[in-house]
């Protein structure tokens, strides 16, 4: 093979697994390939992951599919995966969905490239924000914006009228993270449709995922340009955002140990004493209202699907939340980590639909995975994690199956190591996962002690795709449970030290 191990800096553009992979003609790919279209034989462009997954069953733990005269590599089986994980062979790769962001997000931390230098700039002055000191801060601000949920859900309930599963969940994570990471009130809960924020969002994520699936981008012009419109909106929204806080001169301290924006705005590197611009900051701010809130309501809208449709699991989920928390009205930070059995529930969920589905891994140097197939520099795959999660080698016969059981600590340490991966990886794995976990333990916990779940008989889960993932049409019947008066809280404010050494990913995965 030959050495391209040379050079600092690979090129950014797309990469065809031609270039690569040395010996692609020995990964299966699917029968009856077209000409020029290649693998599109009973694709949906709305359904890209769910139809990688059909693939997958059928072609193995590896395989790859052509599109457009484009060749890409998948990979879910557990050694493979496995052997990606590998942070001195391999790193993130900013392509397709995630590259198709730029526009929007530019060199924020989920779309920089790791040559980028605001990447390590950024981790280091946001990573504190995510410590556990920073994360009990933010829980009195999380316990509000829920007392604005059961709020909601109250009227609903007198109202007779089933919940909007995955719309609440979305209000419940945009204002909890808009509030918590950026002082802000967006009113979801005060209005009938989505904010404009959502819109825009959802509109730049669903077209991120479309310039995946047509052949040349001409083709979306209209889409382009509505799409334009969406970014210049997000834009304008997080430059007001910023603004405000500037005129009101930050949290008052000066001394960025606040909330995420003034972290942003006020924190110097600890070492470098180096500043994020003020372009950068807004990359920033989009990026965690995004990221900070879409997959967290998909993970909330799934496990509560889970929850009305195993009455089982949601009488032991209740049973512990009332051991638990007992008559507290408003539980305190540390009571949320002791609900074990919730947070089973919500790794279950997200090991079946892990919301942000797959990431994408490069070779760092010319490498052989898992010493069978050969990888140029540069070369990339892309892990689909819903299926790594469902492998039954490690999971089972019945890995289709929703069983909360299979997070008992034994079950977890008799698995072997990276074969759960809803947060991805490595260095570039989520820095919001703690938060994440805080916020949907607290929320389901809430939840499942003020209300009985209803399903309706005759939903069928159907899974909407926008990079995310989302069940769509969730609605839910509810009861109030007896007896039961947990409501909003007061928030505080607390402050959170900062650290030189990462908080986040500082033990490994
Ligand atoms: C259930 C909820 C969540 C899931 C499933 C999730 C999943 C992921 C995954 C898979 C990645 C890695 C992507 C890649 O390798 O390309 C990631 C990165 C990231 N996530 Fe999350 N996430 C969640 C919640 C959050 C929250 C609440 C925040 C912020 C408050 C957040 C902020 C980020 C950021 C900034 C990155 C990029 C990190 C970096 O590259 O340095 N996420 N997330």
């Amino acid at each position: 093979m030959a050495d391209t191990t040379k050079g600092t800096t690979l090129p950014t553009g797309f990469r065809g697994a031609e270039q690569g992979w040395p010996e692609l003609r020995r990964i299966p790919h699917p029968p009856n390939r077209l000409p020029l279209l290649g693998d599109v034989i009973g694709v949906d462009r709305r359904t890209p992951l769910q139809d990688t997954v059909r693939y997958a069953r059928r072609l193995g733990p590896i395989f790859r599919r052509r599109a457009f005269g484009r060749e890409f590599v998948f990979t879910w089986g557990a050694e493979l995966v496995a052997d990606l994980a590998d942070e001195s062979r391999f790193a993130k790769h900013v392509g397709l969905g995630v590259a198709n962001l730029r526009p929007v997000a530019g060199d924020g931390l989920f779309t920089a490239y790791n040559h980028e230098p605001n990447w390590q700039l950024a981790h280091d002055v946001l990573a504190p924000g995510f410590s556990r000191e920073a994360m009990a801060g933010y829980h009195a601000n999380m316990l509000a914006v829920a007392g604005r949920l059961t709020d909601h859900w109250d009227r609903e309930l007198v109202a007779g009228r089933a919940v909007d599963v995955p719309g609440d969940m979305t209000k419940l994570t945009l204002e909890t993270i808009a509030r918590t990471g950026f002082g802000h009130d967006f009113g979801s809960f005060e209005r009938d449709r989505p904010h404009p924020f959502v819109t825009a969002m959802i509109g730049t994520l669903t077209y991120a995922q479309r310039l995946n699936t047509v052949p040349f981008p001409l083709l979306l012009r209209r889409a382009a340009r509505r799409n334009e419109a969406d970014i210049a909106y997000l834009n304008r929204t997080v430059d007001d955002l910023v603004r405000a806080r500037r005129t009101a001169g930050g949290d008052g301290d000066g001394d960025g140990g606040g909330d995420l924006l003034d972290r942003m705005l006020e924190t110097a590197h600890p070492k470098t004493g180096e500043r994020l611009t003020a372009e950068n900051v807004r990359r920033q701010v989009i990026t965690f209202l995004v990221a900070g809130h879409e997959t967290t309501s998909g993970a909330l809208s799934f496990a509560l699907h889970y929850l009305a449709r195993h009455p089982d699991v949601a009488a032991q989920a209740r049973a512990e939340v009332d051991q638990v928390w007992g008559g507290t009205a408003l539980p305190g930070y540390e009571q949320v980590a002791k609900l074990r059995y919730v947070r089973r529930v919500l790794d279950e969920t997200l090991r079946l639909w892990p919301t942000a589905p797959a990431y994408a891994r490069e070779a760092r140097q010319d490498t052989v995975l898992a010493g069978t197939h050969p990888m140029r520099r540069g070369a990339w795959t892309l892990v689909i994690t819903p299926m790594l999660h469902r492998e039954r080698a490690v999971w089972g016969a019945d890995a289709e199956e929703f069983d909360p059981n299979r997070f008992e600590a034994k079950a977890v340490r008799s698995r072997p190591p990276h074969t759960f991966k809803p947060f991805g990886t490595g260095a570039r794995a989520c820095i919001g996962r703690q938060f994440a976990l805080h916020e949907a333990t607290l929320v389901l916990g809430l939840l499942l002690r003020r209300y009985e779940l209803r399903p309706d008989p005759d939903y069928r889960l159907r899974v909407t795709e926008r990079l995310t993932l989302m069940p769509e049409g969730l609605r839910l019947h509810l009861e109030r449970r007896a007896g039961t008066t947990a409501g909003p809280a007061a928030p505080t404010a607390a402050e959170a030290p900062s650290e030189l050494r990462c908080p986040v990913h500082g033990t490994g995965d």
